[in-house]
């Protein structure tokens, strides 16, 4: 993940005039500029519960995530990043597509609260690792200062 790329992303999020084009932005920006990212997504949060935002990808019957469910709220709940890298061999996984293989959740936060969080998913294995950790932490940086 080179520098640039980062930088590239995280311009066009500050960019954006507003909170939702900040987050639909970011979302177009990482699908086109990765393409093993196969669904790319921001949940915010209503409540106790992940409300899916701005997406690209097939539709998710997960629209709504209570806190206590799948990798999407483990990952609010936890505070942290979270990285599956075989989503069939992880009990809290909420399927989304059958052609899912990894996912990446990232949380949002504005100091010690969770706003939301990047949600993504892979057709490849074990698609993500430190240099996607670092460059998606730092988008997620990016729009919690416009949400
Ligand atoms: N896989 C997520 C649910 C969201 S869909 O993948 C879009 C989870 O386990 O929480």
């Amino acid at each position: 993940m080179t520098e640039s790329l980062t930088d590239r992303i995280v311009g066009r999020i500050d960019r954006a005039p507003g909170g939702h084009q900040a987050m639909e932005e970011a979302v177009s920006a990482l699908k086109e500029e990765l393409p093993h990212y196969s669904w790319v997504g921001i949940y915010l949060m209503d409540g106790d519960e992940l409300v899916l935002g701005p997406f690209l990808g097939k539709p998710s019957p997960h629209t709504r995530i209570p806190l206590s469910r799948g990798v999407c709220g483990a990952a609010a709940s936890e505070k942290a990043t979270i990285i599956v890298d075989d989503v069939n061999a992880d009990p809290r996984y909420l399927a989304c597509s059958i052609e899912t293989k990894s996912e990446i959740v990232v949380p949002i936060m504005r100091g010690d609260v969770v706003l939301g969080e990047i949600d993504i998913d892979s057709d490849q294995p074990a698609a993500f690792g430190d240099t996607d950790r670092q460059m998606l932490e730092r988008v997620a940086t990016a729009l919690a200062a416009h949400l």
